[in-house]
């Protein structure tokens, strides 16, 4: 089994999403979707930015390699009737398949930045949008100090170093990084701009409880769990996770969380 494809069907992010959906909205209309465009939305999990833009009138295709994604992607599309929505399994490194200049837009929050090979995945971007289209990714920024980042640094304290040759995702944070990769692809750098954009993990359960989402449904921190508990780690990562959580909450009613967290808008200009 391909272990990206793994990480990700192992828990259910749609248990994460479900705090996502509000900065999904709002990141969709900021970004400008409109009727009867074609819109790619890749490593899209269940449609938390495609169902959105389905609903502006874009024509949207969601691709993610996890087929228990896939399918829930495709159960929310048909229970809100939205026909020009639908979710297929594929790998953002390898968009066979899918054919040259087909899109108007390539979004991608937080989702091919999670695939291997990111010079092929800016590639293949590249590729299947149309010329004059845009590609819009959002990308969690390395050591920076909000939720995201903080809760890998915590978890890569108790994980087993990564193989030789891992390309950390989070260098998709990085602006030259992401320049290097799409000039590769044939993109003017000039075509490529960055701003700092916020999303919020909205739960209506407390911090402590948010972390126990994480720890049972969040692959990468299900793994950091399971690379605690085998050396009998469990409640420092826990108590670490916690306490970041609580200290990031900025939400005033009681039971409830809301943490901001920034990322990284990368528009391409294709
Ligand atoms: C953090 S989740 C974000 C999902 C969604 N974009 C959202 O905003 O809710 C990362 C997603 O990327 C997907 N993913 C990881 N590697 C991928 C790959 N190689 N190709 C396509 N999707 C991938 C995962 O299955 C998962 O759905």
């Amino acid at each position: 089994m391909n272990p990206n494809k793994a990480l990700w069907e192992k828990g259910d992010f749609t248990r994460i999403a479900q705090g996502m959906r509000e900065s999904g909205d709002e990141l969709v209309a900021r970004i400008g979707v409109n009727k009867g465009q074609k819109v790619l939305d890749l490593g899209c999990g269940d449609g938390t930015t495609a169902l959105p833009a389905a609903r502006l009138g874009a024509d949207v295709l969601g691709i993610d390699i996890a087929a228990n994604l896939v399918a829930a992607g495709n159960r929310r599309a048909e229970a809100e009737g939205l026909t020009n929505c639908r979710f297929e399994e594929g790998d953002a490194s390898n968009l066979e398949g899918v054919s040259d200049d087909s899109f108007d837009l390539t979004l991608s929050v937080f989702g091919a930045m999670f695939a291997p090979k990111p010079f092929d995945v800016a590639k293949e971007m590249v590729r299947v949008t149309r010329t004059g289209g845009r590609i819009v990714m959002g990308n969690w920024i390395p050591n920076d100090p909000t939720l995201v980042a903080q809760i890998l640094k915590i978890s890569s304290a108790y994980s087993p170093p990564p193989p030789e040759g891992f390309v950390s995702p989070m260098t998709w944070g990085g602006e030259s990084d992401v320049t290097e990769r799409f000039t590769a692809a044939g993109i003017p750098a000039d075509d490529i701009s960055f701003e700092r954009d916020t999303y919020r993990f909205e739960y209506a359960i407390r911090p402590a409880e948010v972390v126990g989402e994480f720890r049972s449904y969040y692959g990468p921190t299900m793994n950091a769990f399971d690379a605690a508990d085998s050396n009998g780690r469990t409640d420092e990562l826990e108590a670490e996770l916690v306490a970041l959580f609580e200290a990031q909450n900025e939400s005033t009613e009681d039971g409830t969380t809301s943490i901001p967290a920034t990322f990284l808008r990368v528009t391409v200009a294709v």
